[in-house]
């Protein structure tokens, strides 16, 4: 039915980097390394590549073998002979107001200052240093300082608590974290700082940690491991000649934790050369970078979103970015509007609960605004419900933008089935794979479920952007992702799917215990492991329950061991716990005191029991269940 389809201006089509899907998408898949050499050439090598792709020892697929690159050197260092140099490359705002700014020569200045404190440090291509700060330019700096010279970056989200910091220090054996003294978030200062002094408590390995002063207020700074990141940027050593380190295709450029099923969080690693070919082609494509444009993806750099779309992809592409410090609706709920009023933002890519949450205040607030900038969306991070897609075309986008609805993860490095600006859209439908990718919705067993009906979302083809596996647990990558499709060699995304009569595809939801919670992805197994912290606490299970604004919610119930007494008093007490260990965006709705659990025979909570229950629904098989 071709009324339910949103047609792209003509406008739109004339103007767009790429003005054709169905031939390109059908050559690129033909012949992917064809497609993906071509885009390769768009980077400058130190050294070309002599293999595209190698996969002799699968699911442990190597791109562009051979080659030699340095995705700083891409980001910053080929812009710095042209015209670029003088173009504005970050224009950052802080939630108190306060604004800088970086043409691309100062952020080479920066970048290349701190590089050289941290190699004063001691740091050595191949070591992880764990970054932990607000959404600041130092940030940036940091991630790109630590490429630059070879180091990995571990970023962790500054939304994060001791527990988890200390978990990602700890799997990345980091001797150095970088921090600031705080942050601005809806006017309060979140304590970094003192978060890092715990954590580095539970961390044997750290011996240096560099502070950025952003808020002035006082922290405690440990004698010969605490510094301040101004004084060192003041020392001679703090020169802003840098040499870019020479790395290979497949080095390591950063890891980032995420939420799996089990156990703790998987740190995924990817590498200079396939990723920075992937982002910024899927950067460039899906969201039409040119380079008169004003780029702003609202995500936090702590999360994959951040690292691809808000400092690589961009930076390769040229592009000038706008970073934002705090909260949405601080002082206002029109904060966002002004800012996109006041820099003229062309492109805004965000998420679904953003979008519900700034819907709820009503149009009044984004109507006052001068908006005309604008000329594309984009969503991600979980399915966006087709009422806040309206609205965002309509009230946002005043009916001209088309709206990218960008289906990837942490572990595909960038997009993956995404629209272009010329695809007719559906409203809750991330489209069509991106060139070059070949996806499937398939039963158990592997075979393509007949149309329109619900399987899993594999992908059949390895792509540049690609995670090369999990830190430290190349066993734990393979059996996640490629086990149950070993056979055919596909990737299990951990999504369930389905795939309409035009070749839509619709995500329906993640089918492993991973929450989806205001776009934030968390384990059932780790807020579970921190309620069962707390002494009062013998066992517990999580599970999700959808949520008007978050589009989940986490809800958990609770043994309680032997003569420790139910109360509300203690319900708040555990949903503050889980806060402090984890972060605040693990806090539970709720609590409930239950005597048991239900069971399969080998002792596997069945949450999806507890699901059905909790939604008045009819729980389905239960031959497993124990009790
Ligand atoms: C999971 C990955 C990749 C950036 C942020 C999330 C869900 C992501 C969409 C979308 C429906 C989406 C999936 C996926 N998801 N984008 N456009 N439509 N669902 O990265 O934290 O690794 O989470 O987010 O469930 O598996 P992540």
């Amino acid at each position: 039915m071709d009324s339910e389809f949103f047609y792209p201006s003509k406008e739109v089509v004339k103007n767009a980097n790429v003005k054709e899907y169905d031939n390109l998408y059908k050559k690129s898949v033909e012949n992917p390394e064809g497609f993906w050499s071509e885009r390769a050439k768009t980077l400058e090598w130190f050294k070309k590549w002599e293999k595209v792709l190698d996969d002799s020892n699968k699911p442990f697929y190597k791109w562009f073998v051979g080659g030699k690159i340095n995705i700083v050197h891409n980001a910053i260092d080929r812009h710095l002979k042209t015209w670029r140099r003088n173009k504005l490359a970050v224009i950052w705002e802080g939630e108190p107001g306060d604004v800088r700014t970086f043409s691309y020569h100062a952020l080479n200045r920066e970048v290349s200052k701190f590089a050289n404190v941290l190699k004063s440090m001691g740091v050595r291509k191949g070591e992880i240093v764990t970054i932990y700060m607000p959404q600041i330019p130092e940030l940036m700096f940091a991630m790109l300082a630590c490429a630059k010279i070879g180091a990995a970056h571990s970023v962790v989200y500054g939304g994060f608590s001791v527990e988890a910091l200390a978990g990602r220090i700890q799997d990345a054996k980091s001797r150095v974290v970088l921090t600031a003294d705080g942050g601005f978030r809806r006017g309060k200062i979140t304590d970094l700082k003192g978060i890092v002094n715990e954590a580095v408590k539970r961390s044997a390995t750290v011996e240096v940690c560099i502070v950025v002063k952003r808020t002035g207020h006082e922290v405690f700074m440990e004698n010969d491991r605490d510094f301040w990141y101004h004084e060192l940027m003041g020392l001679p050593i703090a020169s802003a000649k840098c040499k870019t380190e020479i790395m290979d295709s497949e080095d390591m450029l950063f890891i980032l934790y995420t939420s799996g099923t089990t156990g703790k969080p998987k740190g995924l690693l990817h590498t200079h050369g396939g990723y920075a070919v992937y982002t910024s082609t899927t950067h460039k494509f899906v969201f039409d970078i040119k380079d008169e444009d004003r780029w702003w993806c609202a995500a936090d750099p702590g999360w994959v979103t951040g690292h691809s779309y808000i400092v690589y992809a961009p930076l390769i592409n040229g592009a000038t970015i706008l970073m934002y410090e705090g909260a949405p609706n601080h002082p206002y709920p029109n904060r966002w509007w002004q800012m996109i009023e006041k820099y003229g933002i062309s492109i805004l890519y965000t998420s679904p609960t953003a979008i519900r949450g700034l819907m709820r205040f009503g149009d009044q607030w984004p109507q006052r605004h001068d908006l005309t900038s604008l000329r594309l969306l984009g969503s991600v991070g979980e399915p966006i419900n087709p009422e806040a897609w309206k609205w965002y075309h309509k009230v946002i986008g005043q009916e001209k933008c088309p709206i990218m609805d960008t289906w990837w993860q942490t572990e595909t490095g960038g997009f993956m089935i995404t629209p272009l600006p010329i695809t007719p859209l559906k409203p809750g439908s991330g489209t069509k794979p991106f060139f070059g990718n070949e996806v499937a919705v398939v039963d158990d067993k592997g075979n393509e479920v007949p149309v329109g009906e619900e399987g899993k979302l594999v992908i059949k083809t390895p792509w540049p952007g690609m995670a090369r596996t999990i830190y430290g647990d190349a066993e734990r990558y393979r059996e996640v992702y490629w086990k149950e499709f070993e056979k055919q060699g596909w990737y299990k995304a951990g999504d369930s799917a389905r795939i309409d009569k035009d070749g839509y595809v619709w995500i329906i939801g993640r089918i492993d215990d991973v929450i989806k919670v205001s776009g934030y992805r968390l384990g059932t197994a780790e807020i579970e492991s921190a309620l069962v912290s707390h002494p009062a606490v013998s066992e517990a299970a999580a599970i999700a329950l959808p949520h008007e604004v978050k589009g989940n919610s986490i809800h958990t119930y609770v043994i309680l061991r032997a003569g420790v007494s139910a109360g509300k008093q203690l319900e708040e007490e555990l949903k503050n716990h889980v806060s402090k260990e984890i972060g605040p965006i693990a806090k539970p709705e709720d609590v409930t005191f239950v005597d048991s659990l239900p069971k399969t025979r080998s002792g596997k909570i069945m949450r999806r029991v507890l699901k059905a229950r909790a939604q008045g629904l009819d729980a389905g098989d239960l031959t497993t269940l124990e009790e």
